[in-house]
């Protein structure tokens, strides 16, 4: 199995997607498709939300071992505005550690008639675990796993590159800080660099940079004035201490005076380069406010798509599971 686990398991024997694990061995087409889906359900503070009735009769339930704010919300939102029943599972205080395996809270929920599970969890292996053995008709979508992968930001960060910069095949991207531990830098570099990005680069401490072999066809930056000079796109991330095993060897003031992403080294990249940060910021460590709330932040427009963009892998997903079923009927009778 590659690093980003689930790429083989997340298709049906027809090969359509019926979950998502992972972005790698999604097609270009695949990804423009979901991009295009995701863009007609995009509305702007101000409209009304995009409503339809794709999920109308199924629930989707949202079960997060780690803490999430953004994606959990938006996940229940894009179901609720498809027309799902949600529930929301607070796992950090529930069945593992009341000694329930998960896979009993997932067998149980099932039995209520789940037919969609949102996972996030610290650990590697968990979405694609539960995928194998959930019923022919139940979706797993991963929110977030480990420092592995996690799809839907990768999406959401394209789609927001796309409206702001146009085709990426044309944008040289930087995505800067604390690599290593990312499952944001690690999702967002797979849909670019499938996409066709012009160039992508990664910039870091030595200490922070993905693994030897990691992300091929992006390159290595180890000053942040060399890898944002001429960027169209500089993307910040936060240092994420509960992934280190030695959380201490990062302090955040000499991070920020070598790292932190600031009105001054942007005038590095191009002049209507833009910003963008997956959150939660740490202000004053990986960016400034001067620069996250500045001219050029796109931070924002990725809250707003991330939205559009679990609205259309959940009705993509659920469309696809649909035929399935129809196809399976078929045979049967
Ligand atoms: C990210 C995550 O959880 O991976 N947040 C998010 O989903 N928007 C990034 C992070 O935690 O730093």
């Amino acid at each position: 199995m590659s690093i980003e686990s689930g790429a083989e398991l997340q298709r049906d024997q027809a090969g359509r997607l019926r979950h998502l694990l992972t972005l790698e061995g999604l097609t270009r087409d695949e990804l423009q498709h979901l991009l295009d889906l995701a863009q007609f359900y995009v509305r702007v503070p101000g409209e009304l939300p995009a409503r339809d009735q794709s999920l109308w009769g199924r629930t989707v339930a949202n079960l997060f071992f780690e803490p999430s704010t953004r994606t959990r919300v938006s996940f229940e939102l894009a179901a609720k505005r498809l027309g799902a029943d949600v529930v929301n599972l607070d796992m950090q205080s529930s069945s593992r550690v009341k000694g329930e395996t998960v896979l009993d809270t997932i067998y149980t929920l099932q039995a209520m008639l789940v037919d969609v599970f949102v996972m996030r969890d610290a650990e590697p292996g968990l979405p694609a675990y539960v995928s194998a053995h959930v019923a022919p008709h139940v979706s797993v979508l991963n929110a977030g796993e480990a420092h592995l992968s996690h799809p839907t930001q990768g999406l959401l960060d394209v789609l927001t590159i796309r409206q702001r910069k146009g085709e990426v095949r044309n944008l040289s991207v930087a995505i800067v800080g604390d690599i290593r531990h990312s499952r944001v830098a690690r999702s967002t570099s797979r849909a670019l660099l499938t996409l066709g990005v012009g160039e992508l680069r990664l910039v870091s401490p030595a200490s922070l940079a993905p693994e030897p072999g990691e992300l091929e066809g992006a390159r290595r930056h180890h000053s942040l004035a060399e890898g944002v000079a001429g960027a169209d796109v500089v993307m910040a991330l936060r240092i994420q201490r509960e992934r280190m095993a030695d959380a201490d060897t990062v302090d955040p003031e000499t991070f920020y005076r070598e790292w932190g992403v600031t009105a001054e080294n942007l005038r590095g990249a191009r002049p209507d380069a833009i910003v963008m940060h997956p959150g939660p910021m740490n202000r004053g460590v990986e960016i400034t406010s001067e620069v996250a709330d500045g001219a050029q932040s796109a931070i924002r427009q990725q809250v707003t798509n991330g939205v559009a963009v679990r609205m259309a892998v959940l009705a993509t997903i659920v469309r696809n599971v649909q035929e399935r079923n129809v196809e399976a009927g078929r045979r049967a009778g």
